[in-house]
């Protein structure tokens, strides 16, 4: 390690970001009533542009009036390029009830962008006299949010999570393709005249998970389009798991309990990590910094690898 620490993202299960316009007041009640561990209520990209101003009230109201339980409650705003964010800002600040914990800032290019909104947000918080500090979360979805991810990733302490946008990523690369994540049917390697697939999302998705654990960031996978396919789901989700993300997105109720199935360490892994851990401590006991378990090496780092899952068990059993 080097000698500045890597610091702990904020301790509370994130597996399932689940998604609903705030223009869609009856999806409010079920959205509170899933099993999902946070709530976006959305302003931006699934809210027409006339229905904009009665999403910011609908948005408002429903934060204090729905019994949200013990859920992250975040609302994504409009993009910093719209006329829309500002006024959404303040009538969130000066209006919602302290419910509140979260803005989602969409289509982030670079630190000024959320320095701007936390100056509004810090400014109003102070006016109000609001108790409880609004915590950020953004979006990577272009190329200029890839291209400065670090920046973004180390620019307030108000942000606690950042998500991979695909659909608008894709579009700001220009990637030929109308999918959102998942296998792309042109993005292959051919061996032996037979093709193996590969992942286009995964050096945004890597780069985020880096700049992410160096800052002390939560990295979420974003969203999945196809929700008629879940294994596509599930295989998008290992993959980003394995990656080093935490949750990802569901844009349909049906996707909730895949995400929990593959972001909840499965009791296999968990038995699996602490027998890690007891051959780790008998070897200790005996003096060896490393040792054989079940015909492979495990070390000193192995201790660390071990602890990412069973302490990712314990947060989420507590949850
Ligand atoms: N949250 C909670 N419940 C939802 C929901 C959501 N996001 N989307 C749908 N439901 C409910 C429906 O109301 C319906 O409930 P019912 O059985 O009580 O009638 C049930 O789940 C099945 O819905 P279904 O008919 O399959 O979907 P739909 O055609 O009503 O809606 C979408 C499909 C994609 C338009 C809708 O799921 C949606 O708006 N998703 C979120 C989009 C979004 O927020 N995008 C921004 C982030 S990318
Ligand atoms: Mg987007």
């Amino acid at each position: 390690m080097s000698f500045r620490l890597q610091p702990q993202p904020v301790a509370r299960p994130n597996r399932c970001q689940l998604f609903g316009p705030g223009s869609n007041v009856k999806l409010f009640e079920k959205m509170a009533a899933s099993a999902a561990d946070v709530i976006n209520l959305d302003l931006e990209d699934s809210v027409a542009p006339s229905d904009k101003e009665a999403a910011r009230a609908n948005v408002i109201e429903a934060i204090g009036a729905v019994e949200w339980g013990k859920k992250t409650l975040s609302v994504r705003i409009n993009g910093l390029d719209t006329p829309y964010w500002y006024r959404e800002v303040v009538d969130l600040l000066e209006n919602a009830s302290d419910r509140l914990d979260q803005i989602m800032i969409p289509k982030v290019g670079n630190a000024a962008d959320i320095y701007a909104v936390d100056a509004l947000v810090s400014a109003i918080e102070s006016a109000k006299g609001r108790q409880k500090r609004i915590n950020f979360e953004v979006i990577i979805e272009s190329a200029a949010g890839i291209a400065h991810v670090e920046e973004i990733a180390a620019a307030s302490p108000r942000l606690v999570a950042m998500s991979l946008g695909a659909a608008d990523f894709a579009a700001s690369m220009g990637m030929q393709t109308t999918g959102i994540g998942g296998t792309q049917e042109n993005y292959y390697m051919l061996h032996d005249g037979a093709r193996h697939y590969s992942d286009p999302w995964h050096w945004a998705q890597t780069a985020i998970v880096a700049a992410c654990r160096t800052h002390g960031v939560l990295p979420v996978d974003g969203p999945f389009g196809d929700f008629s396919d879940d294994e596509g789901y599930r295989a998008q989700a290992r993959r980003s798991a394995t990656l080093g993300m935490v949750g990802k997105w569901a844009i349909h109720p049906k996707q909730i309990a895949l995400a929990n199935e593959v972001f909840t360490p499965s009791e296999a892994a968990v038995a699996e990590a602490q027998e890690i851990l007891a051959a780790m401590e008998d070897a200790k006991r005996s003096g060896a910094g490393a040792t054989v378990y079940k015909g492979r090496l495990v070390d000193i780092a192995s201790i660390k690898q071990a602890e990412v899952i069973v302490k990712q068990a314990q947060m989420i059993a507590q949850g």
